[in-house]
């Protein structure tokens, strides 16, 4: 039987019914379409494993505490933020299975409801001094916007490599998945060294997640949001980085223009993606997928076994294994 996030989280469950209204509370405005809208961020919420990894990363070598509730917080409004304003970026309609702040009150309001988010969350750690947390947080969001614009460079000229796709997925996804680890660790009191062994386990957690995400853009599945999109932004994953690295020079020069300049045609999009699936593609990146899995497998074993541990080894084996 496929993992259920629900049971998954049963050692955190009063926590994360805790976290959910907080969570609302700090995102109020006195302003009344702003209000509005947080009400539509929260009725249409994500799947939040961020919290969920820093509560049972907090559990694992420490106690939960409130400091623990506003550093899951800090990191979901961050989060928050940084996929309103990605779908102003990407220019996408749908999120979370319905539209986007953007499809339904256009780019300028959303760039500000993201700037509002972002407040919200650096004043929630500066007011209550979490300064260890707020620092933790800030480096992972300066490589967001690093990896993203990485990301963009990168896809004028369509010449990634794999050494930097994991470069841009490092930065853009995984930074602060590590974050959510460190957090829940810095959050509980525990030493250097436990805060950089948990960030280390997070940064395999996230590199591995963001590679099932970009398989998504090949499967058939419906998972709340744009389907073969990547290619028609030209956004270069390393199904493809790999397939163009195993291809004759022909063929990849057949592949690169019909990307540069016919990727609005879903009939090319559906060849680059049959040329993929059958170089092996999928399989490659599944490969890839499973050896940081494995990783963060590994790491995990270093801390004292647990509920929580047992619990954070089901959510890394949710992240490869989950439909949405
Ligand atoms: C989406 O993250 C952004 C990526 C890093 C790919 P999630 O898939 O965790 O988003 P929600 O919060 O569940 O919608
Ligand atoms: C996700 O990037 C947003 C961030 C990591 C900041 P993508 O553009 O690749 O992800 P989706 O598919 O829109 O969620
Ligand atoms: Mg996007
Ligand atoms: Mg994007």
């Amino acid at each position: 039987m496929p993992l259920r996030l629900k049971d998954i989280q049963a050692p955190i469950n009063t926590e994360m019914g805790e976290f959910e209204i907080k969570f609302r509370s700090f995102m109020k405005s006195k302003v009344f379409l702003l209000d509005k809208i947080m009400d539509y961020i929260v009725k249409r919420k994500g799947k939040q494993m961020r919290p969920m990894f820093v509560f049972l990363s907090a559990g694992v070598v420490g106690t939960i505490s409130e400091r623990t509730y506003r550093g899951a917080s800090l990191i979901e409004l961050l989060h928050t933020a940084s996929l309103v304003h990605d779908d102003v970026v990407d220019d996408s309609n749908y999120r979370r299975n319905f539209f986007s702040i953007n499809a339904l009150w256009k780019n300028k309001i959303a760039v500000l409801v993201g700037d509002f988010l972002l407040s919200r969350g650096l004043l929630l750690s500066v007011d209550n001094g979490d300064f260890d947390l707020l620092k933790i947080v800030s480096e992972a969001v300066r490589e967001m916007s690093e990896g993203e614009l990485l990301q963009m460079a990168k896809a004028r000229n369509l010449d990634i490599t794999e050494e930097v796709y994991y470069e841009v997925i490092r930065q853009k996804t995984a930074s602060l998945i590590a974050s959510c680890c460190a957090v829940g660790a810095a959050a509980s009191g525990a030493t250097e060294d436990d805060i950089n062994r948990m960030k280390e386990f997070g940064l395999n957690v996230g590199m591995a997640f963001q590679i099932k995400d970009d398989l998504f853009d090949y499967g058939v599945e419906e998972i709340g949001k744009p389907l073969g999109i990547d290619i028609k932004e030209k956004k270069m994953t390393l199904p493809l980085i790999y397939a163009l690295q195993k291809a004759d020079s022909s063929k990849r020069r057949h592949i690169i223009r019909l990307i540069k300049n016919k990727s609005d045609q879903p009939g090319k999009v559906r060849e680059v993606i049959d040329f993929v699936k059958s170089s092996g593609g999928i399989e490659y990146a599944k490969g890839v997928m499973q050896s940081y899995f494995n990783k963060a497998q590994e790491l995990l074993q270093l801390f004292p076994a647990s509920d929580y541990r047992t619990s954070l080894g089901e959510l890394v084996t949710y992240t490869i294994e989950r439909t949405r």
